[in-house]
């Protein structure tokens, strides 16, 4: 049968199969093509596709199960004027299926948690998604069908990830930033990961195998506890060292380095002038600020006089990661500072 699809390089298959899954742009009634280093996904013909996330085409796929519903939706007994509410996105993360249930629609949380069960392959759980509180960013979570816990392994760009949603957080949505900012990364870089979380930068920097060292600090002493785990699988450990520390007693006494990840984005900006000491001359900082759609590029230039002033440094890539709220996005800005010795 006929449709559209997104083609992608299988090494990205799996995060452009989540995100589509989680868009509800996933055809589920076809299955999947693998073609060599390429994975054809079949995608709704009616779905909004970020762009970037792979080549738009249209392929001849084979049917997968007549029976297979195509949205988790269609799986859900609804009176129709609430049916119209329920949301056509959700998460996955590992085998844990998160979703947020408008006020309206809380009582049927139960049919809505078992159909998304139902759904989706290989989940064990589905919780209601209150999203993130505190210093921490933690998830407050409501289980709405399936066995207890939210304790999961996550696959993302290929590493195995362990994840406890209530205690730490983690978003399936950087999955392509985080390769993004790995792919950046040249050999013999010395990096720090500030506000690390479970350390999805840290370690996928570790595992492309150009940095010489990666220290991932971050103030929850749970996400680095799921970040020593997860590196226990790991060959490369020994590349990355976890901290647990307050970013600001740890920066009191960072030794200079080549690179610097800082994704805490509604108060990062606060420690964004110490980050810019510890950066060599023609290093790099990755900073994330949820920001207004409108004005981002005025920002751009606020934090530049933030981090050090235009003498010293520059904006060298600005881009949208996802859309936060229908007025603001997480933006991504890297500075790269000044190197005296190659302007001579
Ligand atoms: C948005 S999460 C970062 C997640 C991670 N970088 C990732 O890509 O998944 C922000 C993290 O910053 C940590 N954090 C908040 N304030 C901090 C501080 N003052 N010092 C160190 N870590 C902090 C939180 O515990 C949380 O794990």
């Amino acid at each position: 049968m006929k449709s559209r699809a997104l083609v992608v390089r299988r090494t990205h298959g799996e995060n452009a199969r989540l995100e589509l899954m989680r868009l509800g742009a996933l055809r589920t009634d076809l299955r999947i093509l693998r073609d060599g280093d390429w994975v054809v996904l079949p995608v709704v013909e009616s779905a909004e596709i970020p762009s970037g996330l792979g080549e738009p085409s249209k392929r001849e796929f084979e049917p997968l199960r007549a029976a297979h519903a195509r949205e988790y939706r269609d799986l859900v007994q609804l009176p129709a004027t609430e049916r119209e509410l329920l949301p056509r996105s959700f998460d996955i993360v590992g085998d844990v299926v998160l979703i947020r249930i408008p006020p309206e629609l809380e009582r049927w949380g139960p049919d809505i948690g078992e159909a998304l069960l139902r759904f989706v392959p290989g989940a064990r759980i589905a919780g209601a998604d209150h999203g993130v509180h505190g210093t921490e960013r933690r998830r407050r979570l409501v289980p709405l069908a399936g066995a207890e816990g939210f304790r999961t392994i996550h696959r993302e760009n290929g590493i195995a990830f362990d994840v406890d949603l209530e205690q730490a957080y983690f978003s399936p949505r950087l999955a392509r930033e985080h390769a993004r900012v790995a792919e950046d990364v040249e050999v013999g870089e010395e990096v720090d990961d500030l506000c690390c979380g479970i350390g999805p930068f840290a370690v996928t920097i570790a595992r492309d195998g150009r940095a010489r060292r990666i220290t991932a600090v971050d103030s929850n002493p749970a996400a680095i506890a799921l970040l020593r785990s997860t590196l226990a699988r790991c060959p490369y450990a020994d590349r990355v060292e976890p901290i647990a520390a307050d970013v600001v007693a740890f920066l009191s006494s960072a030794r200079p380095v080549d690179r610097v990840i800082l994704n805490l984005p509604h108060e990062g900006i606060k420690y964004l002038p110490s980050v810019g000491t510890i950066v060599r001359p023609g290093g790099v900082v990755h900073y994330y600020e949820v920001t207004a759609r409108e004005g981002a590029d005025m920002r751009a230039e606020d934090l530049v006089n933030r981090i050090g002033g235009r003498a010293h440094w520059s904006l060298i890539d600005q881009h949208v990661v996802h859309p936060y709220s229908p007025q603001d996005d997480l933006v991504a800005f890297q500075f790269a500072r000044a190197d005296p010795a190659e302007d001579a």
